[in-house]
């Protein structure tokens, strides 16, 4: 739906986009998650060519952006909408009429942008402010009304860059959860920008890792998670602590209790002292994720990688990370 080929972007000498390569597919909810400076925001506003870019291609639909005329352009900018952090609604008009802009833009008849922006104010949950002005809505109230605005010309792409970061926790979670019922309701593929890995863990069926303009990991997001790795550590800024003598093994396991008894099952049957380096839990979604880093003496790594993989225990070596 989204192929962006080995795009490169410069702000002068600085390069501020890095061979990015991946595809967001049709319906997913993608991910693209990196700090402040990573090139996050200069990457979607290269989708919908608000900027241009100096090599590579972004190709929309099957067709190659960069080649489109005006008018072509405009009829792929509505299939994109877009919402921001700070939600760029008009102070002067009230929620409806800034619902029903781009369709007055587009000269479409009252009566149908009656209908339209009612039924969208309905599905965002704020029909009954649709006379207010946007001072007196919370932030949460206003992001629903921006939601509303960028669905208006039929998007199929929904682009939210930093959307829930001027919001707290609990808005966050209702604003994702909206997001999420658009997608599957609306069958809208959407793409997260987000420097907040709750909005990540929450929603994203896929994610990048965006680090100075470059992708450093692509994945199922379970499997980002799960794999824990060098990436996903340094974003969280996480730094795995290793012996350095023997080998350091990591454990990564899900919800399953049978994964409890391992390293005990373990020591008892190789008559092997294990010793835990390292070890976290964390909620995804509806389950736990854990990772446990061990390490093994010398003279017992080939027998312990034996026994984990007769348990389908999923590991990795570590050492290489020191
Ligand atoms: N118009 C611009 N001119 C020069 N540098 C820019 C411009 N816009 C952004 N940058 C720089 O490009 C880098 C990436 O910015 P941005 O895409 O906004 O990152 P993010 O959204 O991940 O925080 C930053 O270092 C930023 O300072
Ligand atoms: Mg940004």
């Amino acid at each position: 739906m989204i192929e962006i080929k080995n795009v490169n972007k410069y702000y002068g000498d600085y390069r501020v986009l890095k061979d990015v390569d991946f595809t967001i597919n049709e319906g997913e909810i993608f991910g693209i998650i990196g700090h402040s400076g990573a090139g996050k925001s200069t990457l979607l506003r290269c989708i919908n060519r608000l900027e241009s870019f100096d090599n590579g291609d972004i190709v929309v639909d099957g067709k190659n952006i960069m080649s489109l005329n005006d008018s072509e352009l405009r009829e792929m900018r509505k299939n994109l909408g877009m919402i921001f952090q700070h939600f760029s609604l008009l102070e002067r008009m009230t929620v409806f009429q800034n619902v029903a802009l781009p369709m007055e833009c587009f000269g479409y008849k009252k009566s149908e942008i009656k209908e339209r922006v009612e039924k969208l104010l309905d599905l965002v949950g704020i029909l009954d402010k649709k006379n207010e002005k946007p001072r007196n809505l919370s932030g949460g109230q206003k992001q629903r009304v921006a939601i509303a605005r960028a669905l208006t010309m039929k998007p199929r792409v929904l682009l939210c860059d930093e959307a829930t970061s001027a919001l707290d926790p609990k808005t966050t979670n209702s604003i994702l959860s909206l997001l999420q019922e658009i997608n599957e309701k609306l069958g809208i593929t959407i793409v997260v920008v987000t420097h907040q890995m709750e909005v990540i863990k929450q929603i994203c069926t896929r994610t990048a890792i965006m680090d100075k303009g470059e992708v450093l990991q692509i994945g199922e997001t379970e499997e980002i998670f799960l794999s824990n790795t060098k990436p996903l550590r340094k974003l969280l800024g996480e730094e795995s602590i290793v012996l350095p003598e023997g080998k350091n093994l990591k454990l990564l396991f899900t919800n399953d209790r049978s994964n409890d008894a391992i390293i005990t099952g373990m020591a008892r049957e190789l008559n092997v002292d294990v010793s835990i380096v390292f070890g976290k839990l964390e909620k995804f979604r509806e389950d736990i994720l854990g990772s446990l880093i061990i390490n093994i003496p010398d003279g017992y790594v080939e027998q312990v990688k034996e026994y984990l993989n007769k348990k389908n225990m999923r590991w990795q070596e570590v050492d290489d990370e020191l």
